[in-house]
């Protein structure tokens, strides 16, 4: 198995790795909450009738009473009503403040159930266990927790730091190729901002099955990276504003799909492209990385190029904002494994797109 420790002060948790995990989830659970009871088991109608009775036999075997709570699949339920549907049914099952919520699925529900447990009784125990590559790569770790709001995605949330992440990749085998892809796109952008030598392993390895033939090493790779960057930026005011490659240019175009057309991975592969053709153009970024990033996305069917209008990039850059100031901070590449955040007028940045 292998373990990595979020070394925060007084927060500090274990990520686990190790194929089968999910069936000692019991006993790894009892280690990380030995005073808890209870655990509300929060998952979604993809990955419950999967997963959940497995997971729930374990935690009941480690003495555990469980409520299993199955939400619809899909974006559309990290909102504030399922929000609020969770807190009941917590209360309903007799939840109280030494007992935990567990996350089994995505990241959708790894969000939203980690923000009821972040609120619920002010606070309860909280474990991660990511099902999507992307949520084992990204949002199980890190304590970023929220739902959507009209205005916006990720607007109501906290910062709650789970106790346990389980990480199992056999549960990746059951992901369709175009959600392994999504989770795709950020594992290559952790080479692209911090580790050129795993972006050329990445490179070496280009197709799903290479990739899970080592997946526990790409799975430790990248939440090694989130790992040190969280240490040092928990409350995301510095270094981990670099995790957001990709993620501006993206948003203008999960704008201009209205965040049905393109999926979260799709959108940031071809944002990735786009920041760092924009950072050679500026003169901070090397000739070869904006090719060999595309050339990589596209082994893994990820798009390098969505269309999109200039009011949809002003809107993503906080440019139609009254107010929201002149200046943005574009996170680019110097070259493959180093990523810097740069200063940039908003009205360049928008001609120069
Ligand atoms: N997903 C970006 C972060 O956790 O900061």
């Amino acid at each position: 198995m292998k373990t990595l420790t979020v070394a925060l002060p007084g927060r500090e948790y274990d990520i686990l790795i190790e194929n089968g995990l999910l069936s000692q989830a019991g006993r790894r659970c009892r280690a990380a909450l030995p005073r808890a009871g209870r655990v509300a088991l929060v998952t979604d109608s993809n990955v419950g009738p999967l997963y959940a009775r497995l997971v729930r036999e374990s935690l009941e075997g480690a003495g555990f009473a469980v409520e299993v709570i199955q939400l619809r699949a899909g974006e559309q339920t990290k909102c504030a009503q399922s929000l609020s549907g969770l807190w009941e049914r917590f209360m309903a099952f007799g939840l109280t403040r030494t007992d935990a919520v567990a996350a089994l699925g995505g990241g959708v529900i790894g969000d939203l159930a980690g923000f009821a447990a972040a609120t619920a009784l002010r606070g309860v125990d909280f474990v991660q266990i990511p099902t999507t590559l992307l949520a084992q790569v990204d949002s199980s770790v890190g304590g970023k927790v929220a739902i959507d709001l009209q205005a916006g995605k990720n607007l109501a949330g906290a910062f709650w730091q789970p106790k346990l992440v389980l990480m199992d990749p056999q549960a990746l085998t059951t992901l369709s190729d175009a959600t392994f892809s999504d989770g795709m796109a950020e594992v290559i952008k952790y080479g692209c901002i911090w580790d050129g030598e795993f972006f050329s392993f990445l490179e070496q390895r280009p197709c799903r099955e290479r990739i899970m033939g080592e997946i526990e090493h790409v799975l430790y790779t990248c939440c090694d990276i989130k790992r040190q960057v969280v240490m040092e930026d928990e409350r995301d005011t510095g270094i981990r504003m670099l995790l957001n490659f990709g993620h501006t240019l993206g948003h203008a175009y999960e704008l201009a799909g209205h965040y049905e057309r393109w999926t979260h991975g799709q959108a940031v592969a071809a944002g990735m492209v786009r920041a760092a053709r924009l950072g050679h153009t500026l003169g901070v970024t090397d000739a070869q990385a904006a090719g060999r990033i595309a050339a990589l996305l596209e082994q893994f069917g990820l798009p390098v190029e969505i269309p999109c209008t200039p009011e949809q990039y002003a809107a993503a850059i906080g440019l139609d904002k009254k107010g929201a100031g002149e200046d943005i901070s574009l996170i680019l590449l110097e070259r493959l494994g180093r990523a810097v955040p740069k200063k940039l007028a908003k009205a360049e940045v928008l001609k120069l797109l």
